[in-house]
C-alpha cells in the first residue's frame, strides 16, 4: 500500500484536521464573496489559514514526499493560493474568480485521492 494509501486507512486525525480547517476558512471566503461582503481583513485572513493548512497538506498526507504526483497537485493548491494572496485583499471581482480556481485545486486533489 502507498504512503498515502496507509495514511487514509488510518483515517487519521491530522489530515482531517488540516482539511476540516481549510474546508471552514475556503467556505467562508466563498461565502462572503457570493454575498458581496469585502472585507479585506476577513478575505486575507482566510487566505492566510488555507495558506497555513495547506503549507500542511504534505506533512500530513505525504511525508518525505514519495507521491510526486500527490505534489504536484499539492503544489498547484499552493501557486493558486500565492496568487490569490497577491491580489487586492478588497477585489471582490478578482477573489471571486481566484476562489474559483482554488476550488478547482481542491477538486482536483479530491479526484484522485479522496
Ligand atoms: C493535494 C491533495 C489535496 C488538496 C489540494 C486538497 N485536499 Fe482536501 N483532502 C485530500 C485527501 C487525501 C482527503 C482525505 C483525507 C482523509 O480522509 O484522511 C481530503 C479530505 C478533505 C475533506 C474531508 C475531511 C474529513 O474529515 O473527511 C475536506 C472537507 C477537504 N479535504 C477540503 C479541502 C479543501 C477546501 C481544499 C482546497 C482549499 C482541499 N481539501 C484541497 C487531499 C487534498
Amino acid at each position: 500500500m502507498s504512503q498515502i494509501g496507509k495514511v487514509l486507512a488510518a483515517r487519521d486525525a491530522y489530515p482531517r484536521g488540516v482539511m476540516a480547517v481549510m474546508q471552514q476558512h475556503y467556505g467562508a471566503l466563498r461565502r462572503a464573496l457570493d454575498q458581496n461582503q469585502c472585507v479585506a481583513a476577513n478575505n486575507s485572513a482566510n487566505l492566510l489559514w488555507m495558506t497555513r493548512m495547506s503549507e500542511q497538506i504534505e506533512p500530513a498526507l505525504n511525508p518525505g514526499n514519495v507521491d510526486p504526483r500527490f505534489h504536484a497537485y499539492a503544489r498547484k493548491l499552493d501557486a493558486r493560493l500565492a496568487a490569490a494572496r497577491a491580489l487586492n485583499p478588497a477585489s471582490c471581482p478578482a477573489l471571486r474568480v481566484a476562489a474559483r480556481q482554488i476550488g478547482a485545486r481542491c477538486a482536483a486533489c479530491h479526484a484522485v485521492y479522496r
